[in-house]
């Protein structure tokens, strides 16, 4: 794997925060990955991280430096690995993406075991700090696949 794309629906929460995350580890192991996010809605583009994914990352010493922005078709050319949160949102890429790249679209948490990344956005605070939990195990598994 040489380029993720994270994936969750606003792109404010939970891929923000697995583009933070991916980051920090995959630079504390010395690998070189391209590391992106995107959502498949539009309605937060241009908007900073929610603030309560800024927290995690930033107490978890985990950076994200961007804005919002939509899923684009170059990105299913752009990325070897297209990580959706959930299967809603695994669905609305398999939609979009051409066949040629379909390989591409995994659920980010296959390599611990599947299911979904609960969206946090109308919960509290904790749902955040379990999202950070099951995406570092996550994606600690993705990036054992990585070439150096
Ligand atoms: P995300 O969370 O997909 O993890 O960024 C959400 C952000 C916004 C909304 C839903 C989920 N929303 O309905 O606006």
């Amino acid at each position: 794997m040489r380029s993720v794309l994270f994936v969750c629906l606003g792109n404010i929460c939970r891929s923000p925060m697995a583009e933070g995350i991916a980051r920090r580890m995959a630079a504390d192991r010395g690998l070189s990955v391209e590391i992106d996010s995107a959502g498949t809605a539009a309605y937060h583009v241009g908007e900073l991280p929610d603030p309560r994914t800024i927290e995690v990352l930033k107490r978890n010493g985990a950076l994200f430096q961007g804005r919002a922005r939509q899923v684009a078709h170059a990105d299913f050319e752009r990325f070897d690995l297209v990580l959706a949160m959930d299967a809603s949102n695994l669905a609305a890429l398999r939609d979009r993406c051409p066949p040629e790249h379909a390989h591409k679209l995994h659920l980010a948490l296959e390599p611990v075991g599947g299911g979904d990344v609960p969206d946090p956005y109308y919960g509290g605070p904790r749902g955040f700090d379990e999202n950070y939990a099951m995406l570092v195990e996550a994606i600690g598994a993705w990036l054992d696949r990585a070439p150096a």
